[in-house]
């Protein structure tokens, strides 16, 4: 069901629940994100998180619940149609996840070789272009692993925005980095997204990265949105999940264990 492209959010998620072995890991999360704004979504470790991009960018299916990219619902759209939204979105997968065997400027140039025709020249191109936006010019001849963990995100960044997409997904882009690498990759987002003009989504733990990047902010916990709004708002927050969360303390209603089972009662059987 296509909703008009001109009023429709550009990315809009309704009542998705999603269950695994029977343990409900997103319980009704609903947003919507306008056009070349960025989402933000928070939440401790192990809250769902990266389950829930992996629905938004249709590698995983909902048990309940629709999706919007770009005005159309993926959730029951058929793979060929989906190839053709899939063009229109980057990632950057927690961790990087760069092909080792392969150069930066061959991970860079390798959605453009998936889902183009484009010349191997005009792909050199492209290459360079995008590592210089992320500020690698110079640094496509090396492999994976003689590059820093900043540099891997850059690149990782440079290959999710090889195709030019609407909209670019970060899945903790800055997690393992020092404090400035962290700002230099948040202001590269932040300055990707208004030069490209796109409408980002990006998941961090990190609350310097979330003042720094944030038009909106939806914090999960349980499965569950229990913070939607900005960065004023946030702070000013009363309730004590989202206080927890966002001055980093141990005690409080956000519990270090996965599982609800009493600790006692598992430790004797
Ligand atoms: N394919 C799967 N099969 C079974 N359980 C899964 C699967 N994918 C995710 N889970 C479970 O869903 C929960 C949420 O995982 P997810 O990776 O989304 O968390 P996260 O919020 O991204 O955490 P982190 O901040 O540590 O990256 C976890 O308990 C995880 O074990
Ligand atoms: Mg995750």
């Amino acid at each position: 069901m296509a909703e008009p492209a001109s009023s429709a959010p550009h990315i809009k998620v309704e009542k998705l629940v999603r269950s695994f072995d029977g343990r409900k890991v997103l319980d009704g999360v609903s947003f919507e994100v306008p056009r070349g704004k960025t989402l933000v979504i928070l939440g401790g470790s192990g809250c769902g998180k990266s389950t829930l991009l992996r629905h938004i960018i249709g590698s995983l299916k909902p048990d309940e619940g629709r999706i919007w990219l770009m005005g159309e619902e993926i959730t029951s759209m058929r793979e060929e149609k989906f190839a053709e939204v899939r063009k229109k979105f980057g990632m950057l997968f927690q961790g990087s996840a760069l092909l080792n065997s392969m150069s930066v400027g061959e991970n860079v140039a390798l959605p453009l070789e998936e889902h183009t025709s484009l010349s191997p020249d005009i792909i050199e191109i492209m290459v360079k272009m995008k590592t210089s936006m992320v500020g690698l010019t110079g640094f496509e001849n090396l492999m994976p692993s003689q590059i820093s963990g900043g540099m891997k995100k850059r690149v990782a960044l440079a290959r999710a925005i090889a195709m030019d997409p609407e909209i670019l997904f970060c899945d903790e882009p800055t997690a393992g980095l020092d404090p400035v690498m962290t700002a230099v990759v948040d202001v590269l987002i932040n300055d990707l997204c208004k030069k490209l003009g796109m409408t980002a989504v990006v998941v961090t733990h990190d609350m310097a990265s979330v003042y720094r990047i944030a038009d909106q902010i939806v914090m999960l916990h349980k499965g569950k949105v229990v913070f939607q709004g900005s960065s004023a708002e946030i702070q000013a927050s009363e309730d004590p999940i989202v206080k927890q969360f966002i001055k980093g303390e141990a005690d409080g209603p956000i519990s270090f264990k996965q599982s609800g089972d009493d600790y006692l009662k598992t430790l004797l059987g």
